[in-house]
């Protein structure tokens, strides 16, 4: 099984990294390949509303940075995990950007002849905050539930981690619930 792990946060060891780590260590044990992108390292613009993506059906975005490369490889996996950290009730900038920029692997949304390239992936959302996760961490699920469908996708479900402070104080209980959210999306996997 072919994992994707976005990590949209810039800080690469930061809070989310260590979730994700945590995560990613099931599918390693379980053998699939797994592969993170940090969003800090790519060129990702932010979307210009140019609709060239519309106006010409099947193609993906006219500008020339990372994010139709990073589209390939989201297409390309069997599950796609979104980690990232809560920025002022909502998602960081340059993961919202790739989320903008998404608009062009879809087609006709809200139509009967409603497609998208995503279709059939799995994605899942990790997300980790200083504060609770009321009016907090849980104002990021409604839009990823919504962009899932927007794509087509299969929400996995998701994995909200408050009160983070500093990745050395994450203890035992979030490795745990990290390895639990992990293998209930293996289990699925191997299901289907
Ligand atoms: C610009 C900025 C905005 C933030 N906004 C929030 C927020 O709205 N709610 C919250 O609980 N934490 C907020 N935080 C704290 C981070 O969400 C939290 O520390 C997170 O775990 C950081 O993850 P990271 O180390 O992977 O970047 C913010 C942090 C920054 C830098």
């Amino acid at each position: 099984m072919d994992v994707l792990s976005i990590l949209g946060s810039p800080r690469r060891a930061g809070n989310t990294a260590r979730v994700l780590d945590w995560v990613e260590e099931v599918f390693h044990e379980a053998g699939s390949a797994v592969e993170r992108i940090s969003i800090g390292d790519r060129d990702i613009r932010p979307c210009t509303g140019c609709f060239a993506c519309k106006l010409r059906p099947g193609s993906l975005c006219i500008q020339r940075d990372d994010a139709n490369g990073l589209f390939g490889q989201m297409q390309d996996a069997d599950i796609v995990l979104v980690a990232t950290p809560v920025y002022c009730f909502g998602f960081p900038s340059p993961l919202k950007a790739l989320i903008d920029r998404s608009v062009c692997l879809v087609s006709e949304f809200g139509q009967p002849g409603h497609a998208s390239v995503m279709e059939g992936r799995r994605v899942g959302l990790v997300a980790t905050a200083e504060g609770p996760i009321g009016r907090n961490l849980d104002l990021l699920v409604e839009p990823f539930e919504l962009l899932c469908d927007y794509w087509k996708a299969t929400s996995v479900g998701h994995l909200l981690v408050p009160g983070c402070t500093r990745p050395e104080d994450m203890g035992e209980g979030i490795c745990s619930q990290a390895h639990t959210y992990a293998q209930a999306l293996l289990s699925r996997q191997t299901e289907s």
